[in-house]
């Protein structure tokens, strides 16, 4: 069975677009491809509301306690969001979250029925003195892959910078973290690409046999940008 491509929007600390829940919004999945949205917690419900696919950005592993300011995997399912993002480099960096941190939002996330989609990726100097693939190897080595779970490579250096790799040293990676993944779940499991996608550079990423999709930050916040981007997801596969 084809791998069906994601595309997800993650909208960071930015409210949603304008016309995000319009009945022709981008944002809803279209011809065989799935769309994701990733909003602020303000913006959960009328997501929801409106029908789009949405997932929180963060949860806590704990169901209820004393944690300020957070949000638990449980009320976000109770909430009606089916999905989640763990990991993202973001919240490592101004969280500090570790790889242990985020397995333990995953297995919350699995445990509560909720979809994470669970980022890795290295930082420019991992890149850079070549242990990049030891680096997401690591990440992705502790994770609860024999559940359904989609994995999101964003390298670091990508994120929001206008770099990227080119689609065939993403293509290396993603092949590479294929190959971790158990075989029972190996050829179903989707992984994302995300780092500095637009509508000019989607569709050579998505043209790569591992590349799933893609988890896209700057370029998700212009609504007929990632029209474009899906469009290539649907170009990619015909
Ligand atoms: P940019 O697309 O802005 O580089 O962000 C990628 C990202 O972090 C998506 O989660």
């Amino acid at each position: 069975m084809p791998r069906t491509p994601l595309i997800a929007a993650n909208w960071k600390m930015n409210p949603a677009p304008e016309g995000a829940f319009a009945a022709d919004s981008p944002y809803r999945p279209q011809s065989g491809i799935e769309t994701m949205v990733f909003p602020t917690f303000f913006d959960l419900q009328p997501c929801l509301e409106a029908g789009l696919p949405t997932g929180a950005q963060y949860g806590h592993p704990d169901s209820v306690g004393a944690h300020t300011g957070d949000v638990s995997m449980t009320m976000i399912k109770k909430a009606g969001c089916p999905f989640v993002l763990c990991g993202h480099s973001e919240r490592r960096r101004d969280h500090h979250e570790e790889d242990s941190d985020v397995v333990a939002q995953a297995e919350a996330a699995l445990r509560n029925g909720l979809h994470p989609v669970i980022c890795v990726g290295e930082t420019e100097s991992e890149r850079r003195t070549k242990r990049h693939k030891q680096v997401v190897e690591r990440q992705v080595r502790v994770l609860p892959l024999r559940e359904v779970v989609t994995i999101a490579y964003e390298p670091v250096w990508a994120i929001g910078t206008g770099v990227t790799p080119t689609p065939e040293q993403a293509e290396d990676m993603h092949a590479f973290i294929r190959s971790l993944i158990p075989e029972a779940r190996r050829e179903s499991t989707r992984i994302l690409y995300g780092g500095s996608l637009t509508a000019e550079n989607a569709l050579e990423f998505f043209q790569q046999p591992d590349i799933d999709g893609g988890l896209v930050g700057g370029a998700s916040l212009k609504p007929a940008v990632f029209r474009e981007i899906v469009l290539a997801a649907v170009q990619a596969r015909s």
